[in-house]
């Protein structure tokens, strides 16, 4: 089923060019980073599958996050690998604006 925890506030995503709409938080230890796009949002692991790089430092186009390390991309919302190096996708999470607040759902506590 899994949990919804507040991630960050809309507020933070107000100076952002639209090449760089992401946002890395740690939410329960988790490092996640929150891509506000043009039709909704997308929230996945930071790390990238080919040499966990921060997802969170590269730029965002057409739906798609460009790792900054070697140019792996990913899509932004379900995080299926769409450009080498990398071969792997990484986690996505789903994640819903509330008002003025941004929540991702998360798994239960095991
Ligand atoms: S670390 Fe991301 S593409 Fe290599």
């Amino acid at each position: 089923m899994g949990r919804w925890v507040k991630a960050a506030s809309l507020s933070e995503f107000a100076d952002f060019p639209s090449y760089r709409a992401s946002l890395a938080v740690d939410v329960e230890g988790y490092d996640i980073v929150i891509f506000k796009l043009p039709d909704g949002w997308g929230a996945l692991d930071d790390t990238c599958s080919h040499e966990y790089s921060e997802l969170s430092s590269g730029e965002v186009w057409n739906g798609r996050v460009y790792c900054e390390k070697h140019g792996s991309s990913f899509d932004c919302i379900t995080g299926e690998v769409s450009g080498l190096p990398a071969t792997e996708g990484v986690s996505a999470f789903p994640v819903e604006q509330r008002g003025e607040n941004v929540y991702i759902q998360l798994p239960d506590y095991s």
